[in-house]
């Protein structure tokens, strides 16, 4: 696979702290241990700053290439999943429960592998600030540091990302323009009926056919309402009510998650989801209330980052191992909250065939690490060169 030649040259090292990282792996806004590996490693590559402790345990470098010029935020993930690891690798999660089965523990070697080569190089003008961010899968560590000024603090003007992707071949990088990820809800509906003897329902108001008629006309909300040019899932995922064979209960809950890739459709839906179930609701002669809970926002890539990136990537693998009319994911992202800030783009990495993301199975390869360093540290060299 192309690579840096530099980065190639401490590719075991890369092994090494990814491997490291792999093995103790920490959740959410607890990635003490993990962010204290990184500091260690970035003062040994002599980054010229580094800030601790931003949403907890986030971590962000600095590295001054030569002359003024704008500073280029770069973005990995630290934070693992509450999985328990089924392989026996040598470097087998040593904590219970929890597993890097999203492979972020080689996206922060990869932003690793690209500090230690910018720090010692500085092929760039300007800076170039690492952003290592806990609590992606779920909590939105992203968004923590975001609103702790991540962007104005470091004078951040655009920002770049990327995930490990298996099933696709290594060492190729795909991406796409606008949407690229999706938006996340999630909904809790707790319908109000009145408890009566099943065998006397004309006594009661029963809250499951009433769930049952909002379940049926929820699943109209992405045939009849959405534009059938856009994307947009509504999943009930829990439906909970009774005890017994011979009681109509009080209550019925039913719950699930909404996913678009259009900030128009989600708030359509949500505003459906609630229309429908407070009025079928009422209509049936009992009550409905909705919580609705907006999570990740969709992952929308600025354009012409995205034709930069392809660019950066097509110098680097070659075009015939580059694509930027990738399908959108429905699956959500964090990273979407520095986007909502600052234009950038977000690209994904293939690591070969390899078990699925979340998977108790998955591994990271670590033998694409050196081309995701290279691609980082292209992407900083190329967009700001040295002004000559
Ligand atoms: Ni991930």
């Amino acid at each position: 696979m192309p690579v840096i030649n530099r980065i190639a040259e401490f590719h075991d090292d890369m092994k090494a702290w990814r491997q490291h990282l792999h093995a103790h792996p920490e959740l959410l806004f607890e990635t003490r241990e993990t962010a204290k590996f990184v500091v260690e490693r970035l003062r040994e590559f002599g980054v010229d700053e580094i800030v601790e402790g931003m949403a907890e345990n986030g971590v962000v470098a600095v590295i001054k290439g030569q002359g003024d010029g704008p500073v280029i935020g770069l973005r990995a993930d630290m934070d693992a999943l509450p999985i328990q690891e089924v392989r026996d690798l040598p470097y087998k999660s040593k904590h219970e429960g929890k597993m890097h089965a999203c492979g972020h523990d080689g996206h922060t070697t990869m932003l690793l592998g690209a500090a230690r080569y910018l720090a010692e190089t500085r092929n760039f003008s300007g800076s170039v600030a690492l952003i290592f961010q806990p609590a992606e899968e779920g909590g939105g560590g992203g968004r923590v540091m975001c609103e702790e000024g991540l962007m104005e603090r470091f004078g951040i003007t655009q920002v770049y990302g990327m995930h490990n992707w298996p099933g696709m071949e290594a060492g190729r990088i795909e991406m796409r323009p606008g949407p690229t990820m999706a938006s996340a809800d999630t909904f809790d509906i707790v319908v109000t009926g009145k408890g009566a003897h099943a065998a006397q329902p004309d006594r009661g108001i029963d809250p499951i056919a009433i769930g049952m008629q909002i379940g049926v006309a929820m699943q109209t909300i992405v045939s009849r309402n959405v534009d059938p040019i856009h994307a947009g899932v509504v999943s009930i995922t829990k439906f909970h009510a009774g005890t017994a064979h011979n009681v109509i209960p009080e209550e019925a809950m039913l719950s699930g998650t909404v996913r678009t890739l259009d900030a128009g459709v989600r708030d359509r839906i949500e505003a459906r989801l609630t229309e429908l179930a407070t009025s079928i609701a009422s209509g049936m002669g009992g009550s409905a209330e909705v919580t609705y809970i907006r999570g990740y926002p969709v992952t929308v890539c600025d354009p012409a980052s995205v034709d930069f990136a392809e660019e950066v990537a097509n110098n680097l693998v070659g075009p015939e191992n580059v694509s930027a009319n990738r399908e959108p994911e429905m699956g959500s992202e964090d990273f979407s909250y520095l986007l909502e800030e600052r234009p950038g783009a977000y690209v994904y990495l293939g690591i070969g065939e390899a078990a699925g993301l979340h998977h108790p199975e998955y591994d990271f390869n670590d033998a694409v690490s050196p081309v995701g360093a290279s691609y980082y540290a292209k992407l900083v060299e190329t967009a700001q060169p040295i002004n000559r």
